[in-house]
């Protein structure tokens, strides 16, 4: 196991209906002059957002919205002014990943004079420079990002979908699973989908130990399992909450400790966000089966097999046992009701396949870090496994 070091100080409110009692004082300790951060319009459709309003009444609450799906640089420059102009002391971020990363990346834009891309481009400069504190309501299963240091954001201009950290996570998260109840079924299954890829970028890891496995075998079955129960009860409490603690405790960082952390599919996605700006769970869901039958070999059968084993409960010999087990994969996937090629996100040819590659190689330092390493022609080549239906059981 390597050396690690492991700190979390998010507050975690979990549970229904504490707003109304809490959330005042969560966000009052740290002064009066709010920064309200949210997306598109999902709040004010749910009332949340009148009730956060009425909670704050007595604050100076000032307000960006329309925050969109993988958030663009440019609402993060927005934030900065606002968060300079009206001195603000605390940002309340209400919505999913998208915003909550967003606000993160505000929270830190107060103490930076210049464009906040360099926040973004260079996290350094960022772990260097104070982060105001922020609260977080959060409204869909996913990210995990609600008790963590990352966000991701996009520059259209320059087609960037880039990772950032800070030096914080987010001081307190209030999660109640009954404000997921009104995520659709697309952004329920991509949010599901997500969770199963943070847990597969952690657990095919040539650092991997037991104790880190175990944990997220467990958590891999909590999202199988209950993923097809929210989309057929968008309102089984026990299902969205399952969902909601499950997409938390699986990139809060207690997944990766002693690991050697070398992420794959997850900056090969994000080029096709900055690029095709598609939803992330579902690109995440396209690529993984392509991803997991292309490193498949005889060096990574065990763990394939142990996945297939533990995470699946198929039985069998070692390779029967891996190759169902992608198989299943796919078949979960498939099976939440998202598409499962690229042409089916509007990707019809290969245009940027090669720009693509070559910058999730670069970014991703996927020749250096990966599970196993893959050069710009490998993700080429997986690309073009995900322009048509494959069978993943042989
Ligand atoms: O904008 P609004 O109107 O709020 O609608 C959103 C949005 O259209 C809607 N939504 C959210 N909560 C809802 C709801 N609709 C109805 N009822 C609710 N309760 O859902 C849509 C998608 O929201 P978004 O925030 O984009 O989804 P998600 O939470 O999946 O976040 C995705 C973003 O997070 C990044 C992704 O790359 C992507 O940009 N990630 C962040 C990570 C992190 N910070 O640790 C790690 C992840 O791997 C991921 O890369
Ligand atoms: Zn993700």
């Amino acid at each position: 196991m390597n050396n690690f070091k492991f700190e979390n100080k998010t507050a975690i409110r979990f549970g229904k209906d504490r707003l109304e009692t809490e959330l005042h004082d969560a966000v009052a300790q740290f002064g009066n002059n709010v920064l309200l951060v949210f997306g598109g319009g999902s709040i004010k459709k749910s009332g949340l957002y009148d009730r956060v309003i009425s909670i704050l009444s007595d604050m100076n609450v000032v307000e960006l919205s329309d925050i969109a799906p993988n958030p663009k640089i440019a609402s993060v420059r927005q934030g900065q002014e606002l968060v300079k102009k009206y001195n603000s002391d605390v940002i309340l971020a209400v919505g999913g990943g998208s915003v909550i990363d967003a606000a993160k990346v505000i929270a830190s834009s107060k103490f930076y004079d210049s464009d906040p891309w360099d926040l973004v481009s260079n996290p350094e400069k960022r772990q260097k420079i104070e982060q105001l504190p922020l609260v977080d309501i959060l409204t869909l299963s996913a990210t995990g990002t609600e008790m963590n240091t990352g966000s991701v954001i996009s520059n259209p201009d320059t087609h960037q979908k880039l990772g950032t950290y800070g030096p914080k996570t987010p001081a307190v998260s209030f999660l109640d699973p009954q404000l997921t109840y009104s995520v659709s079924k697309w952004q329920t299954a991509a949010g599901a989908i997500d969770i199963f890829s943070h847990l597969t970028e952690q657990y095919f890891d040539n650092g991997a130990n037991d104790v880190t496995s175990g944990i997220m075998e467990g958590l891999y079955r909590a999202v199988i399992k209950n993923a097809p129960i929210a989309l057929a009860e968008p309102d089984n409490y026990d299902a969205r909450a399952t969902l909601m603690w499950t997409a938390t405790m699986s990139l809060n960082g207690l997944t990766s400790v002693g690991n050697q952390n070398g992420w794959t599919v997850h900056p090969i996605e994000h080029e096709l966000s900055a690029y095709y700006d598609i939803t992330h769970g579902v690109g995440l869901g396209i690529m993984t089966p392509r991803w997991m039958k292309h490193v498949l070999s005889d060096d990574t059968l065990p763990r394939f097999a142990q996945f297939g084993r533990q995470v699946w409960g198929i039985t069998g010999t070692d390779k029967e046992v891996a190759h169902r087990a992608i198989q299943a994969t796919f078949d979960w996937i498939k099976s939440l009701e998202v598409p499962t090629t690229l042409p089916e996100v509007a990707i019809n040819d290969d245009t940027h396949f090669l720009d693509m590659a070559e910058s999730a190689v670069q970014v991703g330092q996927l020749n250096q870090d990966a599970y196993v390493t893959l050069q710009a022609a490998d993700v080429v080549h997986l690309f073009k496994e995900a322009m048509t239906e494959d069978d993943f059981s042989k």
